[in-house]
């Protein structure tokens, strides 16, 4: 509903639910800024790996095809924290350049080592996107931007593990230093979930 013109008035895609507590508000509030944040962050990650491997007949597309699904899951991110009111994270910038960085630089360690970063990356945010689905459950479902927004949360999430599917697929688990790689990119996401969250 976000991406067709002909619900761009629908209340479902233009409202925000007033009947909600202020503990409620304060939740969907920093679960859009974190989300948002995060779709800014995957852009620029993929973006990073692409810089480097664009030429690669094998991940090149591969790649570029996780980033167009990115595209999408920000564009639909920036409509809702209008819609939400929310005050995007003042460490957006901070997030292009982290995110370009690990994706550069984990692809520049070969191709096996980028789908790790993905694979890392994805694990922590599809958990994330689940987390948020079952924290979504009491909110009052009679507004209707409410199941829309557990929709998009629901697909994205599902997105999300398809490219750590892919990932995996694309042999990440081959990468140099796997588990240490993968264990510093899931505390770094980890970190930047509770940051965005606050800032
Ligand atoms: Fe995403
Ligand atoms: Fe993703």
């Amino acid at each position: 509903m976000y991406t067709d013109p002909l619900h761009g008035t629908d209340p479902a895609v233009t409202t925000t639910p007033q009947n909600i507590t202020a503990q409620q508000r304060e939740a969907l509030d920093s679960a859009l800024r974190v989300d948002q944040a995060g779709e800014v962050a995957a852009n620029w990650i993929y973006k990073g790996q692409l810089f480097v491997l664009g030429r690669d007949k094998r991940a090149g597309p591969l790649i570029q095809e996780m980033w167009d699904q990115e595209k999408k899951h920000l564009l639909v991110m920036d409509k809702l924290q209008l819609q939400h009111r929310i005050r995007p994270t003042v460490l957006s910038e901070v997030a292009k350049v982290a995110g370009f960085g690990l994706g550069a630089v984990t692809a520049l360690m070969g191709k096996e080592a980028a789908m790790a970063c993905t694979e890392a990356v994805e694990t922590v945010i599809g958990e994330h996107y689940d987390d948020q689905l079952k924290e979504m459950e009491s909110l009052p479902h009679d507004h209707p931007s409410v199941p829309l927004l557990k929709d998009v949360v629901r697909e994205f999430r599902d997105d999300e593990l398809e490219h750590l599917d892919t990932a995996v697929e694309n042999f990440s688990q081959r990468a140099p230093a796997h588990a240490l790689l993968s264990s510093m990119v899931g505390v770094g996401c980890k970190i930047a979930i509770e940051l965005c969250k606050r800032f």
